[in-house]
C-alpha cells in the first residue's frame, strides 16, 4: 500500500494538503509592503503576530503561512499542539500551506505553528476557535433503588458553552433544595436525586442551548421497590455474635468469679 495513504488512515481528521488558494492574497501583502523593510517575517493567514480564528465546522481550513524579505530559499515546518507535522519535502519552501479537512469539533482550540528552519525563533500560531451545535452523552437509563440518592451525568461537548436545564417528562425540573441538586461542569451536567421515591421514575432529558443549535438527550430512571432495611440474615448474625461475645465473657471471668467464691469461702471459714 501507498505510504501517503498509510499515513492519512492513521489520522484522518486531518488532511494535509497543498493549495494554492492564498497565495493570491500573500501577492498584495508583498505589493503593499514599503521597500525599505528587509528583515525577513512570517506571516500566517496575513498575519505577522500569532492570532485567534474563528470558525463553525467545514469541509476545511487553510492555512497558509509565508516569508517575507528573504534572500535565499526557506524551509518552512508545521506543528499541530506540540506535534510536528510532516509536510512532503519541497512542499514547505518560502511558502506552506496546511489544508484541515474536515474541520471538525476535535480541532477547537488547537494551535498550529508555523517556523522557520532556519531560525526557529521565527514562528507565527494560530489557535482554533471552532464553534459547533453542543453534543451531549451520557449513560441512558439509570436504576436507583427507592429511599436512595443517584445522579444522572449528561457529558457535554459545546462552543459557545451551552445554556444547560434538566426536563422531566417535557418539563423543567423544580430544584428542592433538599432533593434534586443540579451541577455543571466545563464538560459534564449533573442531576443529584437524594431519597428517590417511586413518583421520581420517568424521562428526564438534558437540554442544552446554544447559538450554535440546540440538542437534547433523554435519560430513564427507574425507582426499584426498596429493599428490607435490616435483612433476617443480618439480625440473625448479629444475634449469633451477641451470644458468643456473652458466652466468651463469662469464660474470661469465670476466673474471677471462682477466685471470689473462694476467697469469700476462707472467709466464712476463718
Ligand atoms: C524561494 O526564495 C528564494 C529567494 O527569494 C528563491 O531563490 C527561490 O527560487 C524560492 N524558491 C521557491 C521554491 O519558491
Ligand atoms: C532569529 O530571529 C530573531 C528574531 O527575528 C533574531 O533576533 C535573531 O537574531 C535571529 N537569529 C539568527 C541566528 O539569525
Ligand atoms: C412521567 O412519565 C412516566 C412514564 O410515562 C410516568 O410513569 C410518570 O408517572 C410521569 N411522571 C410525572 C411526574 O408525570
Amino acid at each position: 500500500m501507498d505510504k501517503s495513504l498509510e499515513k492519512g488512515k492513521s489520522d484522518p481528521n486531518l488532511l494535509i494538503m497543498k493549495h494554492s488558494l492564498f497565495l493570491s492574497f500573500v501577492c498584495v501583502i508583498l505589493a503593499l509592503l514599503p521597500h525599505e523593510v528587509t528583515a525577513v517575517e512570517l506571516s500566517l493567514n496575513n498575519n505577522a503576530e500569532s492570532f485567534m480564528l474563528t470558525s463553525d465546522t467545514a469541509d476545511y481550513l487553510g492555512l497558509l503561512c509565508a516569508v517575507h524579505n528573504h534572500t535565499r530559499e526557506e524551509r518552512l515546518n508545521w506543528y499541530r499542539g506540540i506535534q510536528p507535522l510532516d509536510l512532503r519535502s519541497g512542499k514547505n519552501l518560502n511558502s506552506s500551506q496546511v489544508c484541515i479537512s474536515p474541520l471538525t469539533p476535535t480541532d477547537n482550540g488547537v494551535t498550529f505553528t508555523c517556523l522557520l528552519e532556519s531560525n526557529t525563533t521565527m514562528k507565527v500560531s494560530v489557535i482554533l476557535n471552532i464553534k459547533f451545535p453542543p453534543i451531549l452523552s451520557g449513560e441512558s437509563s439509570v436504576t436507583v433503588e427507592e429511599e436512595k440518592s443517584t445522579q444522572l451525568t449528561c457529558g457535554i461537548q459545546a462552543n459557545p458553552q451551552a445554556e444547560m436545564s434538566w426536563q422531566k417528562n417535557g418539563s423543567t425540573v423544580i430544584m428542592e433544595k433538599s432533593r434534586y441538586q443540579q451541577y455543571l461542569t466545563s464538560d459534564t451536567f449533573q442531576l443529584t436525586i437524594s431519597k428517590a421515591q417511586k413518583s421520581d421514575a420517568g424521562t428526564y432529558t438534558c437540554v442544552a442551548v446554544s447559538s450554535m443549535g440546540n440538542q437534547r438527550r433523554d435519560f430513564q430512571l427507574v425507582v426499584e421497590d426498596k429493599k428490607d432495611a435490616i435483612p433476617i440474615e443480618a439480625i440473625s448474625a448479629a444475634a449469633v455474635v451477641g451470644a458468643l461475645t456473652l458466652l466468651f465473657g463469662v469464660f474470661a471471668r469465670r476466673d474471677k468469679i471462682f477466685k471470689k467464691c473462694m476467697k469469700k469461702r476462707d472467709e466464712t471459714s476463718l
